[in-house]
């Protein structure tokens, strides 16, 4: 363990996307230092063994079928999530969906899926849990962010534009909810081992070696160290922190081999 236990005790948190990848390690993370869990996604195949993890670390657990598209569906889980547990102190806008597009080829629906997904779900999620934690006198919402938002995303030309939207968002939120005790900062994950992203984008070995190479730690990060950033700011330590993005990815993006002729 690498914060307290007891960390999060009395705590109730909401992951989106909570079923699989780095959100399935975070729910269970929460869990493990004290919180209850509701997790939300699309798909109810993806909702037993979280559910299975949080119960066994003693934890309650609550798994709602729902789309972060639809402000109606995320205004329904805030709800149920808030009947069932009374209050929501954290939330982690981690639902994302992805693929590999060239720009010029990329439809109509393909853009508007993944910027429906990532961005418009992040505001109608964060705007639905506002009530709760502006009533219990306070809480804490993290955006998962994507270091290609600054930077330029080939390719993912769709996710980039919302992840850039998030990041915004995530100041914007901070300074207009400040005066609400809720504090709202962003994790940005660098590749992460163990992720259907990084299985699909990764799976050739040329790749993978010239991603490595992209990344001065030289190596893939763990969907624990995504977590833990995310603890740490969930946390007391980082009272006094808001609209921060706390980049975790190995000291990617600063593109280190720029003036290395060996390179
Ligand atoms: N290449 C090009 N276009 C693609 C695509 C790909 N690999 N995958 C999806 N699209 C397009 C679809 O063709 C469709 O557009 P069209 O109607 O013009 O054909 C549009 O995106 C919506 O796709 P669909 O799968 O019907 O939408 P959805 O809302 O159910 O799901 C995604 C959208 C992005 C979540 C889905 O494509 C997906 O499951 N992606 C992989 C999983 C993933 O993203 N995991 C998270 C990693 S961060």
């Amino acid at each position: 363990m690498i914060f307290r236990e007891d960390l999060l005790e009395g705590q109730v948190a909401l992951v989106t996307g909570g079923g699989t990848g780095i959100g399935f390690v975070i729910s269970r993370e929460l869990a493990r230092h004290g919180a209850d869990v509701a997790i939300t996604s699309r798909n109810p195949e993806h909702h037993t063994s979280i559910v299975r993890e949080i119960e066994a670390l003693g934890r309650r657990a609550l798994a709602i079928p729902a789309d972060v598209r639809d402000p109606q569906q995320t205004q329904r889980v805030a709800e149920r999530v808030r009947e069932e547990f009374g209050r929501i102190d954290v939330l982690i806008n981690n639902a994302a969906g992805n693929f590999l597009c060239a720009a010029e080829q990329l439809s109509p629906n393909g853009w508007r899926a993944v910027v429906e997904i990532v961005l418009h779900g992040t505001f109608h999620m964060s705007q639905a849990v506002l009530p709760v934690m502006r009533d219990q006198g306070g809480g804490n919402i993290v955006n998962i962010g994507a270091n290609y938002a600054w930077l330029a995303a080939p390719y993912v030309a769709h996710s980039g534009a919302a992840k850039a939207g998030v990041l915004n968002l995530t100041r914007t939120l901070a300074v207009e909810w400040a005066p609400y005790n809720v504090r709202v900062n962003a994790v940005t994950p660098g590749p992460i081992e163990e992720t259907e992203g990084v299985r699909r984008l990764l799976s050739d070995p040329k790749t993978h070696k010239a991603v490595l190479d992209t990344v001065p730690l030289q190596r893939l990060g763990r969907r624990e160290e995504i977590a833990w950033a995310v603890l740490f700011l969930i946390s007391p330590a980082a009272a006094y922190i808001t609209g921060h993005n706390l980049v975790v990815d190995g000291g990617m993006w600063f593109n280190h081999r720029m003036f290395r002729p060996e390179a």
